[in-house]
């Protein structure tokens, strides 16, 4: 049986390379892997941490591209290597806009699709944007739904698809984390490499989605501007997307204080030795709040509604909105109340045990046998 799992962001990779790797060592799977490159660099540093040569690469990235340019171009890029390969199952995963294209043009060719991490809604279509829509339209193509948590087959249910197609898995993102966390490491950034972890708070941040984009991202990046100001042994580490939009706004409200390191983005592995060694995370990512949980480490979410409540219930993420009083009110308390603090700095793990893969390809295997 030939599954091709096509991704395109640097998140989308990070999560399927556990997959695909666990694709690759099976027996009776041939695996194809096909990338649109939405992102280049980002992507580039995952691939090469995981050892994955893509079969073919669409290299649609353009400078300040809109999401129509990435839909029509993923579109018209993957509708011959569809036909050329015929996989019996194309894999996507999440919610970006190559994810939900490369479904839609597998679906046109009648291929099946199945989706990883299937099932996570806010039930706004706008926010995230275009990301809701993306898993949304995803889910109502796939065959197979992979869903990281309970909740998220539950909403699967609730919006009737069938229960003997959706699958708890946990999150990839586990899988992946295990990969990397635990390794040796040293930072080879020159910036992190002179920060003295021992002596000083570090709050890593990251922020970049679409929503945030202008009045949001001014109020987030003024919230942290006054909690540098006024803890001078607070270091904030911005590795920053390479996003246009996002770098002028952040040099905006971020450029010249001193103990604010705008550096640029992290490959994985720095990315979670950077958690792992921070007292907080600020942050409007949705794979940050899976992976600092499993790290012990306090989220603040900068974002008014979340997809991933499991970590906000199990009390190590908190909903920090994006007005600048309330994450200045909330990161100040984390930095001055240490009660407030432990409670949420434990190590707890509602997103899987780090065996997705491995359930993922198990799943796949038997639909095909049900098939034949
Ligand atoms: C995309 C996804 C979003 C995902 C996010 C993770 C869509 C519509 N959005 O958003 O769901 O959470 O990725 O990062 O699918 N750029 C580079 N080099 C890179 C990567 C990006 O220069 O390696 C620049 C490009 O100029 C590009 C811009 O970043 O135009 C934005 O990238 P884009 O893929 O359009 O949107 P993201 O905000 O990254």
């Amino acid at each position: 049986m030939k599954v091709m799992s096509i991704f395109g962001t640097r998140p989308e990779a990070i999560k399927m390379a556990p997959l695909v790797q666990a694709l690759e060592a099976d027996p009776d799977i041939e695996s194809v892997l096909c990338v649109t490159a939405q992102h280049r660099s980002m992507l580039d540093q995952v691939l090469e941490l995981f050892n994955l040569t893509p079969d073919y690469d669409l290299n649609i990235m353009k400078p300040n591209q809109s999401i129509s340019m990435i839909t029509s171009n993923v579109l018209l890029g993957l509708e011959p290597i569809l036909a050329k390969e015929k996989p019996d199952m194309v894999l996507v995963h999440g919610d970006t806009s190559t994810s939900f294209v490369a479904a839609l043009a597998a679906f046109y060719q009648q291929i099946k699709v199945g989706h990883v991490e299937a099932g996570l809604r806010t039930f706004d279509k706008y926010s995230p944007f275009p990301e809701e829509m993306n898993r949304l339209l995803t889910g109502r193509i796939a065959e197979l739904h992979f869903a990281p948590t309970e909740r998220n087959r539950q909403n699967l249910l609730n919006e009737r698809v069938r229960d003997n197609t959706i699958f708890v898995t946990g999150n990839t993102v586990i899988d992946a984390l295990l990969h990397v966390a635990g390794k040796p490491y040293e930072f080879e950034d020159e910036t992190l490499k002179a920060l003295d972890f021992d002596h000083k708070r570090v709050i890593t941040v990251t922020c970049h989605r679409r929503e945030n984009l202008g009045e949001h991202m001014a109020n987030i990046f003024s919230a942290i501007a006054d909690i540098a100001r006024e803890f001078s042994d607070v270091e904030v580490v911005y590795p920053i997307h390479l996003n246009p939009k996002v770098r002028e706004e952040a040099d905006r409200y971020l450029g010249g204080i001193p103990n604010i390191h705008m550096i640029e983005p992290l490959s994985y592995q720095p990315m979670v030795n950077l958690m792992a060694r921070s007292f907080f995370i600020l942050t409007d990512s949705g794979g940050l709040q899976e992976e600092a949980p499993a790290l012990g480490k306090p989220v603040l979410v900068v974002r008014r509604e979340t997809e991933r409540p499991e970590a906000v219930e199990a009390g190590t993420a908190r909903l920090a909105g994006v007005d600048r009083a309330t994450v200045y009110k909330l990161a100040k308390e984390l930095l001055t109340d240490q009660a407030a603090y432990e409670a949420m700095a434990k190590a707890v793990n509602p997103y899987g045990d780090g065996q997705a893969c491995s359930r993922i390809v198990e799943a796949i295997k038997a639909y095909f046998e049900q098939q034949s």
